[in-house]
């Protein structure tokens, strides 16, 4: 474990004595049963993220619980080992910080042998049109949090994933799309929370598209998707905005992405539907550029 991470106080980010859970046989016996399986959901102490865990629970999956909020993340785990058949275990990571990313990463490696399903859901949507809020390592906000620490994470756990093939990769995007402008992506010039929230969505589609191509013949899909507009969750309802769906509704898009058999890796869907993203994510070039700077950016904790 390098030094810095020592300092950093590895052993706060884990609330369950680290040890390799013992699972059952992966071999499903009915459709939709997880029983088996080893989930990662980001960002699922609340929204989204628990909705979906909870119900990866009662399928029986062993799901890895994560958020930066200890208490909620522990309130998860009791509902799905109340409830069963599942397991659940909870880690702690700001995805602000590329250090606390490297810690998560490595802490997974060390406790899991396997990952069949990495569901990159964490996001945030920033409320702050007057001031651009930038990270401890110098970051536009919601491009780091939404985007490159999902880059940085996605590379770190290809071991376990490519130990489960088949598996797959998630990522929870939005129909909020914005061309990414690689001259200024700290966005110092025209800065909105709307349009730094929409770059960093479509950032997560470009990756997507990206990794299908290189893990094609791995057996490891990567997907993307737009959950459902406007949920009733606290990324909208805690800006005083009104919903106009149910969490239920994005849910189902995400357990689809998951568990469907007929997803094929690179694909968009807007719900459960096939779609179409933003023209920049199918341009080879703009996904060479987004890599060479995800790339840049993470050169200090990329394996
Ligand atoms: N809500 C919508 O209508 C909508 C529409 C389209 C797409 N989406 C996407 O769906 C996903 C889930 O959204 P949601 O509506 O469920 O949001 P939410 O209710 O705000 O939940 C966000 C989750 O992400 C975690 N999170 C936020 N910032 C984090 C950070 N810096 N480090 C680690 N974890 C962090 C939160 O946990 P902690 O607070 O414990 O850190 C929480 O578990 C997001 O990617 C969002 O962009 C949502």
């Amino acid at each position: 474990m390098p030094t810095a991470l020592a300092a950093f106080g590895l052993m706060a980010f884990m609330t369950i004595p680290p040890a390799t859970p013992q699972l059952p046989d992966s071999s499903p016996s009915q459709e939709g049963d997880l029983t088996g399986q080893v989930i990662l959901v980001t960002g699922s102490t609340g929204g989204l993220g628990r909705e979906v865990a909870l119900e990866l629970g009662t399928r029986g999956a062993h799901v890895i619980i994560h958020g930066r909020n200890e208490e909620r993340g522990n309130q998860v785990i009791e509902a799905i080992e109340s409830t069963g058949p599942g397991s659940a275990r909870f880690y702690q990571a700001d995805l602000a910080s590329l250090e606390e990313v490297h810690a998560f990463g490595e802490r997974l490696l060390e406790d899991y042998d396997r990952l069949d399903v990495l569901v990159n859901n964490a996001g945030v949507w920033t409320d702050n049109d007057d001031e651009r809020l930038m990270t401890g390592d110098g970051l536009e906000f919601q491009f780091q949090v939404n985007y490159l620490s999902t880059f940085l994470l996605t590379h770190m756990l290809m071991p376990l994933l490519e130990a489960s093939a088949p598996a797959r990769i998630v990522n929870v995007a939005s129909a909020a799309q914005r061309p990414l402008d690689f001259q200024d992506i700290n966005m110092d010039q025209d800065y909105s929370d709307g349009r730094g929230y929409a770059q960093s969505k479509l950032a997560q589609i470009l990756f997507t598209v990206d990794l299908a191509q290189e893990l094609e013949g791995s057996g490891i899909l990567a997907v993307s998707l737009h959950p459902a507009t406007m949920m009733d969750t606290g990324m909208v309802l805690s800006r005083g905005a009104e919903a106009r769906t149910s969490v239920d509704e994005g849910r189902e898009a995400v357990l689809h992405a998951i568990t469907s058999p007929d997803v094929e890796s690179g694909q968009y869907f807007n719900g459960t539907t096939p779609a179409q993203a933003h023209e920049q994510a199918y341009d080879p070039a703009a996904r060479a550029e987004l890599r060479r700077i995800s790339r840049e950016l993470t050169a200090d904790w990329l394996p």
